[in-house]
């Protein structure tokens, strides 16, 4: 049987945040997300619980999360929390799953949920204390480099998610946040972080910088990560990581997972119709190699 690679869709979350040109509607967001799940994905970052000063674009997330959580309940369903108040709002939006966000390094951390390192850990507790059924699947940020301190090295990730480990988090998604990665890097950080946790789940988030989302994405799956994040069309980019653009397109690494023998699940043909959908109701920076969604290729 094909090994099975889950690939998690957060267009809905990093691909959304980075519009500024619109508000998009949310019915709009609920119909290219039903195009998604249509396709066979099912895990999927539906928004985040943030300031609306933050990130406006993320205001209607309590409603795209109990329309979709009624609607589709056997979907994994996820958002990003920037703090304890978010994590309530999720908690009462009625989702099981959230991505509380701290940045391996301190001052994209302090740019992006203006906390110290102390302060999130401590926000973390917090949050874990009071909802104690929630799952926790923990965003390290910047793991692999900062738009404000360059360069993160593998023993200092290592060290940070111990800190994390310690105060019981099993469950970690490394974030390429600003897409500076390259394969030995992937493999170097997934093997130390495996051998060192080897009761952890980690899953891997890459931006698509420097055109090399796809090639990091499947170097992670090859090290034995079951789970990649990915947006629809590769839209995307971080408001608060400069020089970021999209993440690898889902579109685009379904088609080579399939190609390699990895099963994911997903109908390439509706998926491509769903990446059709969106660039048509939503202008925005897409890293997705669009001639895939305008020519069939008879076989493929
Ligand atoms: N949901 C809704 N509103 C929130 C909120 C949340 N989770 N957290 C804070 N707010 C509101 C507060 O009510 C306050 O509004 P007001 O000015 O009208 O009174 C304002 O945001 C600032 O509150 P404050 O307590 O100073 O915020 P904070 O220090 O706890 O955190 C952040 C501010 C980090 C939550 C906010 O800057 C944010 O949401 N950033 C988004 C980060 C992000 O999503 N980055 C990209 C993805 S990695
Ligand atoms: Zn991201």
């Amino acid at each position: 049987m094909n090994k099975h690679v889950t690939v998690a869709e957060i267009g809905p979350r990093d691909g959304f945040q980075s519009i500024s040109c619109m508000m998009i509607p949310t019915e709009t967001k609920l119909e290219i997300i039903e195009a998604i799940l249509a396709s066979g994905v099912k895990k999927l970052q539906c928004t985040s619980f943030v300031s609306p000063k933050a990130i406006p674009q993320m205001q209607d997330a309590t409603q795209i999360a109990q329309t979709l959580l009624e609607k589709h309940p056997e979907v994994d369903l996820f958002a990003l929390v920037p703090n304890f108040r978010g994590a309530q709002s999720a908690v009462e939006a009625g989702l099981k799953t959230v991505s509380p966000v701290i940045s391996l390094s301190v001052s994209h951390n302090q740019n992006n949920v203006r906390r110290t390192h102390e302060q999130s850990f401590d926000e973390l507790k917090r949050i874990m204390d009071t909802f104690p059924e929630l799952n926790i699947d923990l965003d390290v940020a910047t793991a692999f480099g900062c738009p404000y301190e360059g360069r993160m090295t593998v023993p200092a990730l290592v060290d940070f998610v111990g800190k994390l480990y310690d105060l019981g988090i099993r469950s970690f998604n490394i974030c390429d946040t600003i897409g500076v990665a390259y394969p030995t890097q992937i493999r170097e950080t997934f093997q130390a972080l495996m051998a060192a946790y080897p009761d952890v789940h980690f899953s891997v988030h890459i931006h698509d910088t420097r055109n090399m989302g796809i090639l990091n994405s499947l170097e992670a799956v090859r090290c034995g990560v079951d789970t990649v994040q990915t947006t629809l069309g590769g839209l995307g980019g971080c408001p608060f990581a400069p020089g970021a653009t999209g993440n690898t397109a889902t579109e685009d690494f379904v088609y080579l997972l399939d190609r390699e023998g990895y099963e994911t699940g997903i109908d390439q043909k509706k998926l491509l119709a769903a990446a059709k959908l969106e660039v048509e109701k939503i202008p925005g920076n897409y890293s997705g190699h669009h001639i895939h969604i305008n020519v069939e290729q008879k076989g493929f």
